[in-house]
C-alpha cells in the first residue's frame, strides 16, 4: 500500500522487534535503577526555550542548530526538549524535589528532539534513558553512577563497550585553561579551522575541542589539555573517581578530547562508546554539572548524570524477534464461531497467546491467514469437530497434528507446543 502521508524525516514508527528491544531496555533500566535508589520522573516534552538556552548554553550546536523551536499562539518561544537534564532540573526546583545536604536520584525515559542529519543511530526524534543524581559533589557519587550505567549495559547484554572519561575542571581552574586554549587557537592559522570553529574560538573555545571536522580535530590533537592545567581539587577528584572505578572492576580510558557538547559540565565527563555502530559512536554520555541548579534559580546543589540513546543501544542488541503467538484458531463456519470465541477466551485465560478468524472465508484462505499470523500452531474447529466435541491441533513447525477432546484442549495444546 502506498501511503498518502509519510512520517517526517528522522522520525520513526516503533513496532515489532524494535519495540521489543525498547521495552526490554526500559524494563532492564527500571530494574537496575531501582536497586540504586533512583525514582522515576516524567517531565513535559515542551519547555520554554529559555530553559535550554540557559542550561545547555547558547554557543552549543544543540542550541544553535538542532532545536525544534517555535512560537505558540501567544508568541511565546517553546522548544521540544533536545535532552532531559534541563527539564529534570527545572522540575526538581519547581516541585521542591531536592534539598541541600540530601541526595536525590531521578531517572526519566522518553523521546528527545534534535534537528540533526539523520543516519544510522541518529534520529531527529530519538529516545533517552536519563539518570540524574543530585545533592553530592563527592567522587563517590560519580563512581556510583558510572557503576550503575555499566551494570545496566551489562544486564542488557552489551559487553564490548569502552568507557572514556575526562575532567573539565572547575570555576577555579577552567578560566586560566580557557585562556591558554584560546591563545593556542588564535595562534592557529584561520584556514586550519572550520567556519564554525573560527566563531567558537572567540565565543566558547572549549567547543572547538568537540568539533568533528577532520582539520579541527588535527589542530585539537596538539591543543593544551585541561587535565594538565586542572587545580589540585579537580585532580584529586578525578583520581578518586578512577580509583573507585578500578575497585569496582570497571576499565576506564582517559580521553583529553572528551569535552561533551553541552555547556553545563564541570569536572567529570564520560562517554560509553561502541565501534559496532560506526567509529566510536557514543551510546551513553554524561558528567558532573555542579552549579547548574543554582544557575536555573534553585539552591546550589551539585549533580552528576548521564543519558543513554535507546536507538543506539537497540542497534547493539541481538535481533529480538517478538515472541510468536501460540495458536491461530481457525473456525471456518459461522455456526461454530460463538463456541470458538469461548475457546479463544478460555485459552487466553489459561495464559496462551492467540487469535481467531472473525469472518467467513474458504479453508485454504484461512490456513494462509494462520500461517501469516506467525502462530506456532493452528487449531481447527469445524462442524465435524464440534459434533464430536473435539478440536484439531496442528504444530505449524513440525506438521504434527492431533485431535483432542475440547475439555482437554489446554493440556493438549501445551503438549504440542512443548510448554
Ligand atoms: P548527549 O551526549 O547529548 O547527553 O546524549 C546522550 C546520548 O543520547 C548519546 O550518547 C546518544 O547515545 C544519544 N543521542 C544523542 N543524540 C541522538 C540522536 N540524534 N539520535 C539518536 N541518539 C542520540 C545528554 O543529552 C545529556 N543530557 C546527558 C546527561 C544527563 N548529562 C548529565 N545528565
Amino acid at each position: 500500500m502506498s501511503a498518502q502521508y509519510s512520517r517526517l524525516k528522522g522520525f520513526a514508527d516503533i513496532y515489532g522487534a524494535q519495540l521489543k528491544r525498547f521495552t526490554l531496555l526500559e524494563d532492564m533500566a527500571r530494574q537496575t535503577f531501582f536497586r540504586y535508589g533512583f525514582e522515576e520522573l516524567r517531565t513535559p516534552i515542551l519547555e520554554p526555550t529559555a530553559l535550554f538556552l540557559r542550561s545547555i548554553g547558547e554557543q552549543t550546536d544543540v542550541v544553535q542548530k538542532e532545536m525544534f523551536t517555535f512560537s505558540d499562539r501567544k508568541g511565546r518561544s517553546m522548544t521540544m526538549r533536545p535532552e532531559a537534564t534541563a527539564g529534570v532540573m527545572r522540575a526538581a526546583i519547581e516541585e521542591n524535589l531536592v534539598r541541600q545536604g540530601q541526595v536525590s536520584r531521578f531517572f526519566s525515559i522518553g523521546p528527545m528532539f534534535r534537528y540533526e542529519r539523520p543516519q544510522k543511530g541518529r534520529m531527529r526524534q530519538f529516545h533517552q534513558i536519563n539518570c540524574e543524581c543530585l545533592g553530592s559533589d563527592s567522587p563517590y557519587a560519580d563512581a556510583d553512577l558510572i557503576c550503575m550505567l555499566m551494570d545496566f549495559l551489562h544486564h542488557v547484554g552489551l559487553k564490548k563497550l569502552k568507557l572514556k572519561i575526562n575532567s573539565l575542571g572547575c570555576k577555579k581552574c577552567r578560566p586560566a585553561y580557557m585562556e591558554k586554549l584560546q591563545d593556542f587557537l588564535r595562534a592557529t592559522p584561520a584556514q586550519s579551522l572550520c567556519g564554525d570553529c573560527l566563531t567558537r574560538r572567540e565565543a566558547n573555545p572549549l567547543r572547538v575541542l568537540d568539533c568533528k571536522q577532520p582539520g579541527c580535530r588535527e589542530v585539537c590533537a596538539k591543543a593544551p589539555k585541561l587535565l594538565d592545567h586542572a587545580c589540585a581539587d579537580c585532580k584529586s577528584h578525578m583520581e578518586l573517581v578512577l580509583t573507585l572505578l578500578e575497585k569496582a572492576g570497571i576499565a576506564a580510558e582517559i580521553d583529553a578530547s572528551l569535552v561533551r557538547g553541552l555547556d553545563y559540565y564541570m569536572r567529570t565527563t564520560f562517554e560509553v562508546v561502541s565501534n559496532e555502530i560506526g567509529a566510536q559512536t557514543a551510546v551513553a554520555g554524561g558528567g558532573r554539572y555542579d552549579g547548574l541548579v543554582a544557575q536555573l534559580g534553585g539552591p546550589d546543589i551539585p549533580g552528576v548524570g548521564f543519558a543513554c540513546g535507546m536507538e543506539r543501544l537497540a542497534l547493539l542488541l541481538n535481533e529480538a524477534e517478538p515472541a510468536p503467538l501460540d495458536f491461530f484458531l481457525l473456525v471456518p463456519d459461522a455456526s461454530e464461531r460463538q463456541q470458538g470465541f469461548q475457546l479463544l477466551v478460555n485459552l487466553r485465560k489459561q495464559g496462551f497467546s492467540g487469535e481467531m478468524n472473525f469472518g467467513d472465508a474458504g479453508f485454504k484462505s484461512l490456513m494462509r491467514q494462520a500461517n501469516r499470523s506467525g502462530a506456532r500452531s493452528v487449531l481447527i474447529f469445524g462442524p465435524d469437530e464440534a459434533a464430536q466435541g473435539s478440536i484439531a491441533i496442528k504444530n505449524l513447525a513440525t506438521g504434527e497434528q492431533i485431535n483432542a477432546p475440547l475439555d482437554a484442549l489446554p493440556a493438549a495444546l501445551a503438549r504440542v507446543l512443548g510448554k
